[in-house]
């Protein structure tokens, strides 16, 4: 009888802390209750998972500066992925898709196992139905001389606009995505490399019928060129020069793009048939 309970106690474990422990970041002007059907299909599905559903930068302070967010967030899941040596996995959405790369990216001795990118503006923002949202009386083609000055600069939404039609800007005036990316050299473009390049899986996940993130391609670091032209990520530098690792994960099977037609922004982390099919197969 000893013996028995003592097996049901060790098979109870082995179920119970079979999944590893899940992350789930929100998107700009929301909160973590944009993110609890994801947690509690992952509670039904895998039962045993502690999933952390980050609670900071919710509503209007999710338009603070990225690097400010990047920071803050880092010291809060650094204390979660100490208790657990065997690793986490990481799910962010929209803009906290964004924030999440990067926090892997600025910490490179991280213990994240797989990121999970669910359509987030990966390699830059430019597009009125996305601008609209948030700023309905900036212009599309003017909102660069908001956004690249030192005042555009302290919005979120300032430090990842990627306006194809003036580079130069961009590079002059960008505090955030030309380093994340490593588009523009500097002391940390090693460990943003490294950071990215260590993950034992990067999921990346948009489709064509997204309607905010321009072009939808950038949730899979595909981008607009010089003269307006989308262009896939196999076909643009970050990937051929393997800037971030991108080239470097997909040599090892461990980049995962994929594209779903038919859905809205707003319906990503929404729809469970999402969920079911290309998030929980990731977090084993
Ligand atoms: C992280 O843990 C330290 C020590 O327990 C605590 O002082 C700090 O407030 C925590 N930070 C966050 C962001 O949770
Ligand atoms: C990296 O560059 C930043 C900004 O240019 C500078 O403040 C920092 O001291 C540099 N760090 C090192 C380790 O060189
Ligand atoms: C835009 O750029 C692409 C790729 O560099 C090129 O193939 C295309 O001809 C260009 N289109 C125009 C209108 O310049
Ligand atoms: C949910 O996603 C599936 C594709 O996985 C799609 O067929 C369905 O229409 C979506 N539902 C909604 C409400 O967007």
């Amino acid at each position: 009888m000893k013996y028995l309970v003592i097996l049901f106690v060790c098979i109870f474990n082995t179920l119970a802390y079979n999944y590893k422990p899940v992350i789930l970041l929100h998107g700009i002007l929301t909160g973590p209750e944009s993110m609890e059907l994801i947690k509690s299909r992952i509670e039904e599905k895998h039962p045993g998972t502690i999933v952390y559903n980050i609670e900071q930068f919710g509503g209007w302070s999710s338009l603070e500066n990225m690097w400010y967010q990047v920071q803050q967030i880092s010291q809060y899941i650094s204390n979660i992925t100490i208790k657990h040596p065997e690793g986490v996995h990481f799910v962010g959405y929209s803009q906290g898709a964004l924030l999440g790369r990067t926090i892997l990216q600025a910490n490179p001795n991280h213990r994240i196992l797989r990121y999970i990118s669910l359509s987030g503006p990966q390699a830059g923002q430019y597009g009125t139905q996305f601008l609209h949202l948030y700023f309905p009386g900036l212009a599309l083609e003017t909102a660069f001389e908001l956004f690249y000055s030192r005042v555009g600069q302290h919005t979120s939404v300032g430090n990842y606009w990627n306006d194809p039609y003036h580079n130069k800007l961009y590079l002059s005036y960008s505090q955030y995505l030309p380093f994340v990316n490593n588009e523009l050299e500097s002391n940390k473009s090693d460990q943003f490399k490294q950071g990215l390049s260590k993950l034992d899986m990067l999921v990346l996940i948009g489709g064509p019928d997204d309607n905010v993130i321009t072009p939808w391609q950038s949730s899979q670091f595909g981008y607009y060129n010089k003269n307006g032209t989308v262009v896939d990520l196999k076909d643009r530098d970050i990937y051929q020069q393997d800037s971030i690792g991108l080239k470097t994960l997909y040599e090892k099977k461990k980049l995962k793009i994929i594209t779903v037609p038919g859905i809205n922004h707003f319906m990503w982390h929404l729809n469970v048939s999402i969920c079911d099919n290309y998030i929980l197969p990731y977090l084993n």
